[in-house]
């Protein structure tokens, strides 16, 4: 399945074959180099090796969040210069959206700028992180603080990849298809709500409707003037859980710390817009089912309330919230009362 993206590059879903590369080649790149982090290079290359010239430039990256840095970035630039990596040359980066993230960024400045290609191997990038441009690395303890937006060449979708990716990694990047269903297509959220066993799952019928969601949002809002932010539905109060959590033992995985949100939020949504009971019932006992539930202690309100007044996507001194009218449809820029939002927290914590 091929999805444009305005008129600048595609997106194919399905298998990676031959075809794939020899429109790559078609392209008359000087060289191709591949970026993968340390566990793609082990779990991923293999796949599509054989499409590689012998004596391609790999450069590996060090895996996760911690090391999506300005170290890390140079690290990669040096090992470009090393390689002889030239203007007219084509990244392909292949990992999850921490590699993605940040070799795209390092390709879109390498030299003022060479073209790269994504293939995305987690199911968050996949079906968000690898849709919409928007590239870079965490800096001064800001995530994403330090980024450009541009487009790669062509991102390439294959499934195949995720046989190698750890359960809870699969039912962590889930969330943003169930968020996708909710803000966008209720005819989704139909089909999401059905599946309960994410092991036996069909990617390749999921994950197309996923990833125009948000290539149709982000078509039509670029830049996060407003509809874009509709993609922020149970991020919220998720990432204030998220950042919580990483200062505590147990770390929540992202999109287990979105569910939880999403369930609040919803709760929310029902309170200022008009989701019904029913449809918040069914909501949160799909995402209890899949996720199960987490106590936010009573103590760490007020920090989360810290941590949620200092989300970017606010505008002024209100916390901003992307709220559900219906299972498919949100409204952008609503905003809570703290108070409000204290309530939502214990409501959630008596689902528990
Ligand atoms: N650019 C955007 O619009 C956007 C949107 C959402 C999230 N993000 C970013 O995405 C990042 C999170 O991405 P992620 O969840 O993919 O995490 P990740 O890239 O850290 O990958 C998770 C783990 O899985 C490993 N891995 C990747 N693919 C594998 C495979 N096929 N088999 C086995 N192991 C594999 C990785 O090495 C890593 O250890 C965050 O930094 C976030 O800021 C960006
Ligand atoms: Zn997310």
């Amino acid at each position: 399945m091929t999805l444009q993206v305005a008129d600048s590059y595609k997106i194919e879903i399905g298998p990676i074959s031959q075809q794939h590369f020899d429109w790559l080649k078609g392209r008359e790149y000087s060289g191709w180099i591949v970026f993968a982090d340390e566990n793609t290079v082990e779990d991923c290359l293999p796949l599509i090796e054989a499409y590689l010239p012998e004596d391609t430039p790999i450069i590996v990256a060090p895996e996760g969040e911690l090391n999506k840095n300005l170290e890390t970035c140079r690290e990669l630039w040096e090992a470009m210069f090393e390689a002889g990596v030239g203007r007219r040359w084509c990244a392909i980066c292949l990992g999850g959206g921490v590699l993605e993230d940040m070799s795209g960024f390092v390709a879109s400045t390498y030299k003022r700028g060479i073209d790269f290609l994504q293939i995305p191997t987690t199911l968050l990038s996949m079906v968000d992180s690898s849709v919409g441009g928007k590239l870079g690395i965490d800096f001064n303890n800001v995530k994403n603080s330090i980024g450009v937006f541009n487009d790669p060449s062509g991102v390439w979708i294959d499934p195949m990849f995720l046989k190698t990716l750890p359960a809870r990694e699969i039912r962590s990047g889930y969330g943003e298809i169930v968020k996708h269903a909710l803000i966008a297509d209720s005819g989704q959220w139909d089909q999401v709500k059905g599946i309960t066993d994410l092991e036996a799952v069909d990617w390749s019928s999921i994950i197309p409707p996923s990833v125009n969601i948000k290539r149709e949002v982000v078509l039509e809002d670029p830049f996060e003037k407003g509809l874009r932010k509709s993609l922020n539905f149970g991020h919220t109060i998720g990432h204030a859980i998220e950042s919580y959590w990483l200062e505590t033992e147990d770390r929540l995985f992202h999109g287990e710390a979105v569910a939880a949100g999403m369930m609040m939020e919803s709760w929310l949504s029902t309170k200022l817009e008009s989701l019904s009971g029913e449809d918040l019932k069914e909501i949160t006992t799909y995402l209890l089912e899949i996720y199960g539930h987490q106590s936010v202690p009573e103590s760490a309100f007020e920090q989360l309330l810290t941590l949620m007044r200092q989300d970017k996507k606010n505008e002024d001194s209100r916390i901003n919230f992307t709220l559900l009218s219906a299972p498919g449809s949100a409204r952008v820029n609503a905003t809570a009362e703290p108070e409000m939002i204290v309530e939502a927290l214990k409501w959630y914590n008596g689902l528990g």
